[in-house]
């Protein structure tokens, strides 16, 4: 199985994936990691664990359905069986969905679809739950919306602040993804149905 990650920030989970795959563990093939920003040490790390890396910078193109369509290419020239969305912080369209045929993976740190959105784990805090966790999903053109794949939840500590939470729901999610990446390539998960082609 061919997977794309995309990345906005320090891609530890993506590590986790990078490690996994490494250690003989994971049976899949990093195409190719990409960003929509320069400078990410998602990308440098990957680069230096010797993948092939992409920027298709957002602020370079004039409109988003620009970037998206170039997005939409770059990604493609990999081939990829899966997309993974890895701490990725751009909403992509229909169109790219539909051009990986819904195979589009996310991971949120929240119970979906409590606090979608790129504070999840802020959000959950102030509301005051007693319990979050993380989401793998198959993402559509939403804001973290789409089928779950797999879920996992983590109780809040009494006083605890937004960065060790994230740190330990990040632990949880790591064995997630990679977990349901493993189960996807060894055929045990299904990948959405492709949407029907528009009449
Ligand atoms: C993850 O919690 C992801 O779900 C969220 O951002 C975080 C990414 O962390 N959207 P990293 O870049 O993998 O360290």
């Amino acid at each position: 199985m061919r997977i794309v990650v995309l990345v906005s920030g320090t891609g530890s989970n993506l590590q986790a994936v990078i490690d996994a795959v490494k250690a003989g563990e994971l049976d899949v093939e990093i195409a190719a990691v990409g960003a929509d920003r320069e400078g990410t040490y998602g990308v440098e790390r990957s680069d230096e664990a010797g993948f092939e890396t992409f920027v298709v910078n957002f602020n370079s193109f004039p409109t988003r359905a620009e970037w998206d369509a170039a997005l939409t290419e770059k990604v493609a020239s990999y081939a990829p069986d899966v997309v993974v969305s890895s701490g990725f912080m751009r909403i992509v369209s229909e169109d790219f969905i539909a051009r990986f045929g819904g195979r589009y993976l996310n991971t949120h740190p929240a119970l979906l679809p409590a606090f979608p959105g790129a504070h999840g784990v802020r959000d959950a805090l102030a509301y005051g739950v007693k319990v979050t966790g993380c989401t793998v999903h198959w993402a559509d053109a939403g804001v973290d919306t789409g089928p779950i794949v797999a879920q996992e939840a983590v109780a809040i500590a009494d006083g605890e602040d937004e960065d060790t939470l994230h740190e330990r729901i990040k632990v949880v999610e790591r064995r997630l993804l990679v977990d349901v990446l493993r189960r996807l390539a060894a055929g045990e998960l299904k990948p959405p149905a492709p949407a029907p082609a528009a009449l």
